[in-house]
């Protein structure tokens, strides 16, 4: 727990009190005056402090966070360790197919990432994989002919004519039939162009995975055949005679499986289907066992949906032994190994550095507490919440919680009742909250924090405003209640005295964050800094998987700049790209700029006429209103005071949810 009266504190502590170890990996870390570096090469002298970099782009751009920055060579570090696992599990289990990785786009269909995902997999003889139109066009540009590219997802009349012209030119790729009506709908195109196709064929398997993303495994998934349907799509295959072209044998088990167990059943039922088709004769050479592996967000290695309980080499084993497992019980030889692991490859390699713009902080206005002598004797609930405030220590916490509720709950009646004036009842009210605020130092020396008494913390905690849209960076933190790593990324070897919530610049009371890893569990708050006239920047990590692909312009709050910083370049030569203009997101919401711009200018002249503003004036405000098409959507103000919040209604809350 936080205790602002203790000094010592040093960046060892910090590291330990945000987890940043355990879900860093390596890739973050703090350096000796308290930053937060990424390490995007494993060569520690090009680690890189987030805080500069992001420094240097405002100064050298005039532009202002939030900005989301990208390390590429994040990208290649997760293809090189998962690779190597891979490797490392071949190698130890005298395995003799291969592995590679194919990296699925609607993970991150940036250009920055899928290029990145590109280049660091081609020396592991790495692919893409595409679910939908859209994709495969962005797919077939960016490969060669060497790169494998697996076509997913619902197709049409035009996705398969590309997909088979696209071979016929020299692109390497499969189509993966997902549908059983789709068997026709290729063999017939693939006879009208007289292009022959390469062909997988994804399986529904009844193992499914755990947490937010199970159903998209498993009986009851929207893709895959299920066994009857395969049975038939062989035997229609055998038919047309295309079963020579069929060498890929594909299932998703389901994203972020967060417990190794599932992972074992799937990979022992699919290749048990695997070895059953190949002793039918299909010539299948490659098991694609789809995404799954998990990213463990919190840190703590367990099977709650934002952990995992295994690791990155225990994957890799478990897959390589249960595949060789089944196919050497049944004579079949070992097949080349693919995983469409999305998540896993790309999700640390972006953050989001928001800056706080000023926070909102309880208390309790002094004035109305009354002293021990000034209270109305006759006004039981002010004597009693005097009483409990003046006994309060560390032995009768609990109780004091508990009678201050009653005596809070019999003001309230009073009032309704026209028994208490509204002078009392901000007495009772400032003393309840006096009573929460000293409950609330207490909590540190109590041997145990029972759960009422924690919501209390909560309760207390002060909000940071942070200048972002949670629903534009976090559309899983909002939909699925997902964990995402977030900390300051600087002041770090200074005790953080505060504790907080954030809450965005939406106006939407679920745009705020209020869990948080910490420890070996979730806390509702995070540590925090007492402001300054300095900016303070928090980082929200682990971004980079899924975030991007899902967001969306609630109250038109658009894109972030997004600023790439390559490991091969200096820092100051990293690329950005502008995030949306007031203009742009408009425009996306089908307003037209140039009505609005032409209703401004009536209006402006209207108010001349009217002698409301002088010419110069209605100069101005045109002149202002047209330099505003290209402003950043979010606040681009300096740190600004706000209010410091009475605490009343807050605490209310827990008082009156009895
Ligand atoms: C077919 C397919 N492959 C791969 C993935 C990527 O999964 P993950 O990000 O868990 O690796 C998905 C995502 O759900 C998928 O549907």
């Amino acid at each position: 727990m936080i205790d602002i009266t203790e000094n010592d504190w040093s960046t060892i502590d910090a590291t330990e009190f945000y987890n940043l170890e355990r879900w860093g990996l390596g890739y973050f870390e703090l350096d000796s005056e308290g930053y937060l570096v990424a390490n995007p090469s494993v060569d520690k002298s090009k680690s890189i402090r987030i805080f500069d970099v992001v420094n240097h782009f405002l100064k050298s751009h005039g532009a202002e966070p939030p900005v989301l920055v990208r390390f590429p060579g994040i990208i290649e570090r997760r293809m090189h360790d998962i690779n190597e696992a891979f490797r490392e599990s071949i190698r130890q289990f005298e395995y003799e197919g291969s592995y590679s990785t194919i990296f699925p786009v609607k993970v991150n269909q940036h250009l920055e990432v899928v290029e990145a995902a590109l280049k660091s997999g081609k020396k592991y003889g790495g692919g893409l994989e595409a679910g939908s139109k859209a994709e495969l066009y962005a797919v077939l540009a960016l490969a060669d002919n060497d790169t494998p590219i697996l076509c997913n997802g619902f197709k049409d009349l035009a996705v398969i004519e590309m997909a088979l012209r696209a071979s016929q030119l020299g692109r390497n790729v499969t189509i993966v039939i997902e549908k059983p009506n789709e068997v026709d709908l290729i063999l017939n195109t693939s006879k009208r162009l007289n292009i022959k196709p390469k062909l997988g064929i994804r399986v529904k398997l009844s193992a499914r995975g755990a947490g937010h993303w199970q159903s998209s495994g498993g009986a009851r998934s929207k893709f895959g055949l299920s066994i009857p349907e395969l049975v038939n799509c062989i035997a229609q295959l055998r038919r047309a005679e295309c079963l020579d072209r069929v060498h890929l044998l594909h299932f998703h088990p389901g994203s972020q499986i967060t417990n190794v167990r599932k992972i074992k059943y799937s990979i022992i039922e699919a290749t048990r289907i695997y070895a059953d088709l190949v002793q039918q004769g299909v010539p299948l050479k490659i098991l694609d066992v789809g995404g799954g592996l998990a990213v463990d967000y919190t840190g703590n290695r367990n099977k709650e949906p934002s952990s995992m309980n295994y690791t990155l080499q225990e994957y890799a084993n478990d897959v390589v032994y249960y595949v060789q497992m089944v196919c050497d019980q049944e004579g079949v030889a070992h097949p080349k190994i693919y995983s469409e692991s999305g998540r896993a490859l790309v999700a640390h390699h972006s953050m989001l550095i928001v800056p706080i713009v000023g926070s909102s902080q309880t208390h309790v206005q002094q004035s109305l507490v009354p002293r021990s002598d000034q209270v109305d004797e006759e006004i039981a609930p002010l004597v009693e919440l005097s009483g409990i405030l003046e006994e309060l220590n560390v032995k009768n916490v609990s109780e004091s919680f508990h009678d201050a509720q009653t005596a809070m709950e019999i003001a309230m009646q009073m009032f309704a009742n026209g028994n208490l004036t509204l002078e009392q009842r901000a007495q009772c009210e400032a003393l309840t909250n006096s009573i929460c605020l000293k409950i609330n130092s207490l909590l540190d020396e109590l041997p145990f924090v029972p759960a009422e008494l924690d919501e209390l913390r909560y309760n207390l905690a002060d909000t940071y405003f942070a200048n972002f849209s949670l629903f534009q960076a976090l559309p899983d933190a909002w939909a699925l209640d997902q964990l995402f790593p977030v900390m300051p990324i600087h002041r770090m070897n200074e005790r953080p005295t505060r504790i907080g919530i954030l809450g965005d610049m939406t106006c939407d009371s679920d745009g705020k964050l209020d869990c948080f890893i910490g420890g070996a569990g979730q806390r509702r708050w995070l540590p925090m800094h007492q402001l300054n006239d300095r900016p303070y920047w928090i980082g929200i990590f682990l971004v980079g998987a899924y975030q991007e692909s899902l967001s969306d312009d609630h109250n038109l709050m658009g894109k972030f700049h997004i600023l790439t910083v390559d490991t091969d370049r200096p820092y100051e030569d990293s690329r950005l790209i502008y995030g949306s203009t007031l203009r742009e997101v408009l425009e996306h919401v089908h307003h037209i700029w140039d009505d609005m711009r032409g209703k401004f200018a009536v209006t402006v002249e209207q108010a001349r006429q009217e002698r409301r503003v002088s010419y110069e004036e209605g100069e101005e405000a045109f002149r202002f209103f047209e330099s505003m098409s290209e402003n950043y959507t979010y606040l681009t103000d300096e740190i600004r005071e706000i209010e410091p919040s009475q605490m009343a209604s807050r605490v209310e809350l827990s008082l009156g949810s009895k």
